[in-house]
């Protein structure tokens, strides 16, 4: 297991922002020089405008002029573990490609895929 990350993830969990799921979500996103960015799933009274925690650390990391990642571990205290949703996977493969992505509790059970593996056959930059 990635204890850096698990441990980056776990104190951006506790600053979720999720009064109305009560789903609290941390992730942490390596970069290909090692520089860890964490983010927490952030939700809004107008529930659409609720934002992942994996978009979160990778909107940070992009914005702080990143471009190359490694790997991205997902956070959240249950026994199924959490897999990114629809609009995260997206978001994910065009700004990270085809990244390992960790799945985790907070117990340490984990399950790891490659972004391709949870994205088959992605829209992206190439069709425009
Ligand atoms: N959520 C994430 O932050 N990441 C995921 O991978 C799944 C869902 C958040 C969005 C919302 O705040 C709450 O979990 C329930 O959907």
């Amino acid at each position: 297991m990635d204890k850096k990350l698990f441990e980056v993830a776990k104190k951006y969990r506790e600053n979720s922002f999720s009064p109305f799921s009560r789903f609290k979500v941390g992730a942490a996103l390596l970069t290909e020089d090692g520089k860890i960015f964490g983010g927490c799933n952030i939700e809004n009274s107008s529930y659409g405008l609720t934002i992942c925690a994996e978009r979160v650390a990778i909107f940070k990391a992009v914005s702080e002029g990143y471009k190359n990642f490694k790997r991205l571990l997902v956070l959240t205290d249950t026994e199924e573990l959490t897999p990114p949703c629809g609009a995260c996977r997206q978001v994910i493969w065009d700004m990270c490609g085809d990244i390992e992505i960790v799945l985790m509790n907070l117990k340490g059970k984990d399950k790891s895929f490659k972004m391709k593996e949870l994205l088959p056959y992605p829209f992206d930059k190439n069709f425009l």
